[in-house]
């Protein structure tokens, strides 16, 4: 998604840095709609906005949904359990229905791999992938490089240590991209069994010693063991698992002093990470969560907005409060 593309698939359709700098910048006018008492503005009256979530969600649907409403678009909400996929519909025939009724993007989450990227091949609206099985979470990339840019000015020269299961992991895959974009160095931590297999072409160094990473690196970012998603037992046990791998409360006194533990949620505490240390104030994972509704409005306006000229942050975006009533 340059600033001219219809779809966000993939981290790499922001086209790198300067994209993912766009984005930042853009998030910073919609934190600040985000502050105001009526947190709404009308820059997408009009567009409709429909949910195709084949997977399970909290976060990310419910930050989609408010995003979509503090822009103040219209959303479908469609679910998977109780609709007419239950019926053998396919995924195409679902898009295309839904797209039949007049939609301007879709928010899709699902378990394979590329099934966002099919379904912009077969309808004209935008499509935001919000998840496709093991390969990209874009959105969340890129909510997590707004959260490090707010706490620690930017992301350049910065380590991140991501540690867990990356194998199974679309988040790892999108963040790797774009951290090492914005100029960060990865190290991924995990046991060989939780690493992609082949690792050619990542940019990243890889390591199986958690201690010995802990002391040097400016980001922990932790990953849940995905266990919806393994065929076989890829960890003795979990007890041994957080032993060697978990952000214990005996570890993360080894961090630097300003150092932040993230994590995309859900957390599973006692495993990846403490209770204690989940609730400490170097762990930014709620303000991952406030930043991610801000990061999607930039998002759906970039893609669905007029485009024409990004909005500077006091000027463009009217205060839904200031708009007439028939507006409202
Ligand atoms: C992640 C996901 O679904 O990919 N969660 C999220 O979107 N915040 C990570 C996970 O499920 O572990």
């Amino acid at each position: 998604m340059s600033a001219t593309s219809r779809h966000l698939l993939d981290i790499d359709d922001l086209g790198g840095r300067e994209g993912i700098e766009t984005v930042m910048r853009l998030t910073d006018s919609f934190v600040e709609v985000s502050q105001r008492q009526i947190p709404k503005v009308p820059a997408l009256r009009g567009k409709t906005i429909a949910w195709l979530f084949y997977e399970d969600s909290t976060r990310t649907r419910l930050s989609f949904e408010t995003a979509a409403k503090r822009l103040s678009a219209d959303t479908m909400n469609f679910s998977v359990s109780s609709s007419s996929v239950k019926k053998g519909e396919s995924l195409r025939d679902t898009a295309k229905t839904i797209e039949a009724m007049g939609i301007d993007a879709i928010v899709v989450r699902h378990s394979s791999a590329g099934a966002p990227h099919r379904i912009a091949q077969w309808v004209d609206a935008s499509v935001v992938n919000a998840g496709d099985g093991w390969h990209q979470h874009p959105t969340q990339a890129l909510l997590d490089c707004y959260t490090i840019r707010e706490h620690l000015g930017g992301l350049e020269g910065r380590r991140i240590a991501i540690v867990g299961d990356i194998k199974h992991s679309r988040v790892a895959r999108s963040d790797v991209t774009a951290f090492t974009a914005m100029g960060a160095e990865v190290v991924l931590v995990a046991p060989p069994t939780l690493l992609p297999p082949n690792l050619d072409g990542w940019p990243v160094t890889v390591s199986h010693d958690l201690d010995a990473v802990v002391p040097s690196v400016d980001v922990m970012y932790l990953l849940r063991m995905q266990r919806e998603r393994m065929t076989e037992a890829l960890v003795p046990s979990l007890r041994e698992y957080t032993a060697t791998y978990g952000l214990t409360n005996q570890r993360v006194e080894l961090l630097k002093d300003d150092a932040l533990v993230m994590h995309p949620g859900p957390m599973n505490r006692g495993v990846e990470i403490s209770a204690e240390v989940a609730d400490l104030p170097r762990s930014v994972i709620l303000d991952q969560v406030r930043n991610g509704v801000s990061v999607r409005m930039a998002v759906l306006y970039l893609l669905l907005g007029s485009g024409a000229e990004l909005p500077s942050p006091a000027g463009t975006l009217t205060n839904a409060s200031e708009t007439s009533d028939q507006e409202k």
